[in-house]
């Protein structure tokens, strides 16, 4: 069987809930603290195995117990994560999250994430597999392995999260771009926003498209996502859904949009499963706990 190798990130997320954000200066008592497996490779990679298709995992951890515990967390959810290297010196990534409102605010302390590279990968990849990167390794290595990925013919997805600058080469090794809206604005250089006009956002997507990339996908929170491809552009509604917290809900898209184009959908087909996947995964605090199972989805598909 097919599978999907993610390439990147994994930190310990430190998530804190309180009634609302502090302001600046301000101290707030009553809040509580939960420690969960993160970072967005991580989260891609768990979102993509509980949907039920093989999945690995590269990437850098600390020689330090956060490390050991996300290896053991992606064991737990059959991610083979012998990918995943201890590196000497700096610490596991680690990110602090503030929830409150339904809405979250992160920073990042990268710590070993920076110490990836591509001679992490150890095995050819195969024409069967989707390979995933994102924004939280050094960049000139993720386009080294997916470069090396589609000139073997495997599929690539790139999520632009968070948002840095970047060379068309990469794009140019892409088959799926997905990103949020914020992140679109930052690539565009147009300013979207979750309910812009579906023509400002195609246009938006069509700017990565013409510097290399096939297909691009806009996440955009509660309204679901809009998909460009040489077909065209095509609108797919999320359905509502009792917001917990929406940490990872990008994430989860990405996980499951590559979970399906490794069982063979194409990335628009892929796009209406993993709206579906995503808006599941809001439901339930924190990242990478909170994605969805196959049965869990089925049931949320909409009717044919
Ligand atoms: P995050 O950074 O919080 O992980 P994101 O900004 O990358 O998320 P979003 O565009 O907010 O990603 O959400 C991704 C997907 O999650 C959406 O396309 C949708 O399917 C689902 N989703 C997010 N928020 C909601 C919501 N309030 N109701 C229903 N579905 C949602
Ligand atoms: O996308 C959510 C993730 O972003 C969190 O798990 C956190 O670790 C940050 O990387």
């Amino acid at each position: 069987m097919s599978r999907v190798v993610v390439c990147g990130s994994l930190n310990m997320d430190i998530v804190v809930q309180s009634e609302r954000r502090p302001s600046s200066g301000e101290t707030l008592l009553g809040a509580e603290v939960t420690f969960l497996p993160g970072g967005k490779g991580l989260n891609q990679a768990v979102a993509a195995a509980r949907l039920g298709v093989p999945t690995a995992m590269i990437g850098a951890v600390g020689n330090d117990a956060f490390g050991n515990r996300l290896r053991g967390f992606l064991a737990d959810n059959d991610v083979d994560s012998s990918g995943v290297r201890e590196v000497e010196g700096p610490a596991t990534g680690v990110a602090v999250i503030q929830v409150a409102e339904g809405d979250n605010a992160i920073t990042v302390a990268s710590g070993a994430n920076m110490h990836f590279t591509r001679d992490m990968v150890r095995h050819a990849p195969r024409p069967d597999e989707v390979w995933v990167a994102q924004f939280e390794v050094p960049i000139p290595e993720s386009e080294a392995i997916l470069e090396q990925a589609r000139a073997a013919g495997a599929r690539t997805v790139l999520n632009l999260a968070p948002y840095a600058t970047h060379s068309d080469s990469l794009l140019q090794q892409v088959d799926v771009a997905v990103l949020n809206e914020v992140e679109l604005s930052q690539a565009s250089g147009m300013k979207i926003r979750s309910r812009s006009s579906q023509r400002t956002i195609a246009a938006a997507c069509e700017t990565l498209r013409a510097r290399g990339a096939r297909a691009v996908v806009a996440t955009l929170g509660a309204r679901g996502a809009v998909v460009v491809t040489s077909n065209g552009t095509t609108a797919i509604p999320a359905a509502p859904a009792q917001v917990i917290d929406t940490t990872g809900a990008g994430d989860c898209f990405v996980g499951a949009l590559a979970a399906r184009m490794a069982k063979g959908a194409t990335p628009l087909e892929a796009a209406r499963y993993a709206v579906v996947a995503a808006t599941c995964s809001v439901e339930r605090l924190g990242a990478s706990p909170a994605m969805p199972t196959a049965e869990d989805v089925a049931g949320r598909l909409p009717k044919a």
